[in-house]
């Protein structure tokens, strides 16, 4: 596919800055919320992916291969995971809970893995326990997962000075 800078040079096109970020979800179950998740996260500059209780499948929804260009981990369960976070990393769940902070105040850490949970049951109590925060967007329903993890990848770079304001 043509880079879109080429059709339209006013493209603004993410920065990388200081620090880095994956994002990833808890036992996923729709195959296309993936795919939407992970060519949300290449394009807008994630450094990893990942997925917990689950094995990549070919998603249709993810049409750049984003598996291809961005590392895409897979862990066989949530101790695993918890263990092999990078060093000096934050986990940032995010989900509606009595405990998450809402997004818009949030100041996201320098070196930030989020975490996102199924579709059906959300991210379970003892997960949420061990995460180091809890962020919320605000509304009265649950939002799509793919949709919730690229609200918070853009105010990340919003706030971080990833589109170069
Ligand atoms: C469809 S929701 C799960 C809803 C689940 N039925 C529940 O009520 O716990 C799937 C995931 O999307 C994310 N999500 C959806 N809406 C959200 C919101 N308003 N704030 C934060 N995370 C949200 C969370 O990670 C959540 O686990």
């Amino acid at each position: 596919m043509e880079s879109l800078k080429k059709i339209y040079p006013n493209v603004v096109v993410p920065q990388h800055g200081r620090g880095y970020f994956g994002i990833g979800i808890h036992c996923p179950k729709v195959t296309k919320n993936i795919g939407t998740l992970w060519r949300t996260a290449h394009i807008l500059g994630a450094d990893f992916m990942f997925i917990i209780g689950k094995r990549y499948e070919n998603m249709i929804t993810d049409t750049r291969k984003s598996w291809r260009h961005v590392p895409l981990f897979e862990y066989p369960d949530y101790e695993t995971f918890r263990s092999s976070l990078p060093k000096g990393s934050k986990l940032v769940g995010i989900e509606l809970d009595e405990q998450s902070v809402p997004l818009a105040t949030y100041s996201h850490p320098e070196r930030a893995v989020y975490l996102l949970g199924a579709e059906d049951f959300g991210l379970p109590p003892e997960v949420i326990a061990t995460c180091d925060d809890i962020v919320q967007i605000p509304g009265e329903a649950s939002l799509n997962v793919s949709v919730a993890g690229s609200i918070v990848i853009y105010d990340r770079l919003l706030k971080r000075g990833g589109f170069g304001l």
